[in-house]
This record gives C-alpha cells, sequence and structure tokens, in this order.
C-alpha cells in the first residue's frame, strides 16, 4: 500500500520508528511530518496528510502527535477522511473494519514503540467489512454535506 505519514515535534523518534517498521511490511511510505524537535503546530501536519488522503493520492495515513488527538481532530475537518485515535491493537483493526477509518492516529506520549506497531500491523492488516457498516459510514457522508 502506498501510506502517508505525518507528525509533530512530540513523535519525530516514533514517527522515524514506524516508517522502518512499516516498510519492513512492505508498503511505500510518504514522510510529510517535521523532523525537528523544535515545537509546531499539529494542525498543519493533520491537515497536509488528510488532505493527501483525501485526494486519493495514497490509501491510507498515520498521524502521530502527543496524544493523537489534536492532529486527528484537525484531520478530521477534511470532508471525506475518517481519523481515529487508536490506544490499542483491538480498536485499530476495528476502526478498520466497521468505520473504514482511512487514517490511524495514536499518540507518541500515550503509548511505547511496540505497541504502537502493534496498532498499526492490526489497522494495516485489517479489512473493511462494509455491509451495514458501509450504511453507516455513508450516513458520516451525510453528516459533512449537511454541514456544508
Ligand atoms: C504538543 O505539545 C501537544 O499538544 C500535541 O502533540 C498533541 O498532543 C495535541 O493534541
Amino acid at each position: 500500500m502506498k501510506i502517508v505519514i505525518g507528525n509533530d515535534h512530540t513523535a519525530v523518534s516514533m514517527k522515524q520508528d514506524i516508517i522502518r517498521y512499516v516498510e519492513s511490511l512492505g508498503h511505500e511510505v510518504t514522510d510529510f511530518g517535521t523532523n525537528s524537535a523544535e515545537s509546531c503546530a499539529y494542525p498543519v501536519y493533520g491537515e497536509k496528510v488528510a488532505r493527501a488522503v483525501a485526494a486519493g493520492e495514497f490509501d491510507c495515513g498515520i498521524l502521530i502527535c502527543g496524544t493523537g488527538v489534536g492532529i486527528s481532530i484537525a484531520a478530521n475537518k477534511v470532508n471525506g477522511v475518517r481519523a481515529a485515535v487508536c490506544s490499542d491493537a483491538t480498536t485499530a483493526r476495528l476502526v478498520k473494519a466497521h468505520n473504514n477509518a482511512n487514517i490511524l492516529a495514536f499518540g507518541a506520549r500515550i503509548v511505547g514503540i511496540e505497541l504502537a506497531k502493534d496498532i498499526v500491523r492490526a489497522y494495516l492488516e485489517a479489512e473493511f467489512e462494509g455491509g451495514r457498516h458501509a450504511d453507516r459510514v455513508a450516513m458520516l457522508a451525510e453528516i459533512e454535506e449537511r454541514s456544508k
């Protein structure tokens, strides 16, 4: 898969480890995040990754900030994006299977690197189940339409 990743200053080291891990699983990773430890604004990276995913340039995205929350909120402002913050592998599997989340987010201050790898792997290996879940995901797009 073609995967885009983004992060703020809290997650530089974890992002670099995750890129290596995702590449070792056979995926292609493009890095839109910062590689500087200097304090920066997570919405910049959330939006950049979200717009690229929404435009269909990548199969999915990964976002990392301190908690995963700010950067996922930013991403979810972009129409067509379903970014989900996960702190465990089961949730990561289910956000793909049920919500068809196209961006996975997590917090570098919340999960350690081994758990982060488990989360990423569970998300990447899961598949959207469709059926009743597709109807519900379609309802999310309808909310976006009503909010324009
Ligand atoms: C940065 O200090 C921190 O606020 C950010 O990484 C993130 O946790 C926001 O949600």
